[in-house]
């Protein structure tokens, strides 16, 4: 079976994943028997639409402001009014993260679950304020929402916890889920660089949020928490649950006075004891989570296997389209 998609969002995590799903067109086909259409592609003004199927390749060297001169180009359609008319089975949902209204993702996913199509997203604000009314519609519908992308990037933390360790209880999970603080953080101790220096490094690497308050704030950090605590510690949370504190009260005297004891200071999530938390905390200079740059690192603590842990690229439109494409294919693989 042909899986149809439709693409919302045309940034850079839109764009890699339409290109690498391109490129790997034989390859998803003679090792998954996976083929795929994408049959529209969602633009803030307008939409990329062909039923027959999109030609990617014309599509996804073109600048927004060519967009228009291309023949499959409709101006001002919305995704929640087309969505529903278009036979689409898989709704890739790429929009930016909005952590007040979880707009425009949140009515993008609502309608491809009210329309019988599945989700994958990357978009966290949606989950974040309202994973457990979305998780139900999905439910309710039989429909998968999947969500990788949306925390530690390229890392599998929801494959990894579904999978491999589904015989363990999970006891609490732990990260650095924010590439953004942990390499100002890095660069603070390691370059002696000031926070707002660090910060404009971090923005010019492509890693920082829109609004890199979001990073430096902790809300960033803060949203992957309650994804991971709700889908899966199985706890009924939102943003609004989460003790957040950020790292811009970190002083390069705090950093120094930490490291003459032996220690760094790191910007910690956690789903403790039934607590949620974000916050910079002191970690001995030796241990795991005392990762340095863009990383990002989970730890699993569960009683059979005791502590795990996975380290990798929390960020980057590669990085998420390999979480992507392992939704892609979950839902291709309980689907067929
Ligand atoms: N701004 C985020 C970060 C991007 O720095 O980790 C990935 O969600």
């Amino acid at each position: 079976m042909i899986m149809n998609l439709a693409i919302i969002g045309f940034g850079n995590v839109g764009r890699a994943f339409a290109r690498i799903l391109l490129e790997r067109k034989q390859d998803l086909e003679k090792r998954y028997g996976f083929q795929s259409k994408i049959k529209g592609i969602f633009e803030l003004n307008g939409a990329f639409i062909n039923e027959a199927g999109l030609n990617i390749k014309d599509i996804i060297n073109l600048n927004p402001n060519e967009f228009e001169k291309h023949e499959n180009w409709k101006s001002k359609v919305s995704a929640n009014n087309l969505i529903p008319k278009l036979d689409i089975d898989i709704v890739v949902e790429l929009t930016h993260t909005n952590i007040k209204t979880g707009e425009p993702g949140l009515s993008h996913i609502k309608t491809a679950l009210n329309n019988g199509k599945h989700v994958i997203t990357a978009n966290k604000g949606p989950l974040a304020l309202a994973f457990p009314e979305v998780q139900e519609l999905a439910k309710k519908n039989n429909l998968y929402l999947r969500f990788e992308a949306t925390t530690g990037g390229a890392i599998p933390v929801f494959h990894l916890a579904e999978t491999a360790l589904m015989g363990n209880k999970i006891i609490s999970i732990k990260g650095i889920l924010n590439g953004t603080s942990n390499f100002i953080l890095t660069q603070m101790s390691r370059q002696n660089v000031p926070f707002s220096i660090a910060l404009k490094e971090a923005q010019e690497l492509g890693f920082a949020e829109a609004d890199p308050s979001l990073d430096v704030d902790g809300i960033d950090a803060a949203c992957k928490i309650v994804i991971i605590a709700n889908s899966i510690l199985k706890q009924n949370v939102t943003l609004s649950n989460v003790k957040i504190k950020g790292i811009r009260q970190i002083t390069k005297d705090a950093i120094e006075l930490a490291r003459e004891d032996g220690y760094v200071i790191r910007h910690i999530a956690s789903a403790e004891n039934g607590k949620l938390e974000v916050s910079p905390r002191l970690v001995p200079e030796n241990s795991t989570f005392a990762i340095e740059g863009t990383q990002n690192l989970i730890r699993f603590e569960t009683d059979l296997a005791k502590e795990i842990y996975i380290i990798g690229r929390g960020a980057g439109g590669r990085e998420a389209t390999s979480a992507i494409i392992s939704d892609l294919l979950y839902i291709h693989k309980k689907t067929q």
